[in-house]
């Protein structure tokens, strides 16, 4: 049907305007109707964390979480972590340290890993394994995802 809402965003310090269909998810719109591609659609139930983004500074599942319900909100992308040409400190840790192999989760990790670091929950092993649990890497890159982001928090801090 033809049940659009206007929707109006903040997305990487743009604002964004639009007509939404009320069961859209920030995802796809993010994706089809913004051209973000970074962030990735894995699972699209809220079980892998491809899909991570901040929405106030706060991580979110994106394809748990409806376009019109962040109306008036600050979404930021992996597109929007980086500085111009000067990559975010968490991605340069990513590269440096191998936190990726076919890349897919890489953007939900990195997303989930800064996010982590501001909530204070990226000082113990134990602690950043069990808040990056919802991170899902099939290729197994969890060691190395575990060294960048301790590698990035002292340079975060
Ligand atoms: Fe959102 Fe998997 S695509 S959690
Ligand atoms: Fe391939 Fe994580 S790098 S799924």
């Amino acid at each position: 049907g033809e049940n659009l809402v206007a929707v109006a965003l903040t997305v990487n310090g743009r604002s964004v305007r639009l007509m939404a269909d009320p069961r859209w998810t920030l995802l796809d719109t993010l994706r089809e109707r913004l051209s973000l591609t970074g962030t990735k659609k894995g699972c699209d139930r809220g079980q892998c964390g491809a899909c991570t983004v901040h929405v106030e500074g706060r991580r979110v599942l994106s394809c748990l979480t409806l376009t019109a319900s962040v109306d008036g909100e600050h979404v930021t992308t992996v597109e929007g972590l980086s500085d111009g040409e000067h990559l975010h400190p968490m991605q340069r840790a990513f590269i440096a340290h191998d936190g990726f192999q076919c890349g897919y989760c890489t953007s939900g990790q990195i997303m989930s890993a800064v996010a982590l670091v501001g909530e204070g929950h990226a000082d113990t092993d134990d602690d950043i394994k069990e808040y990056m649990s919802g991170n899902i890497c099939r290729c197994g890159a969890y060691p190395f995802i575990r060294d960048a982001i301790k590698d990035a928090r002292e340079e975060m801090r």
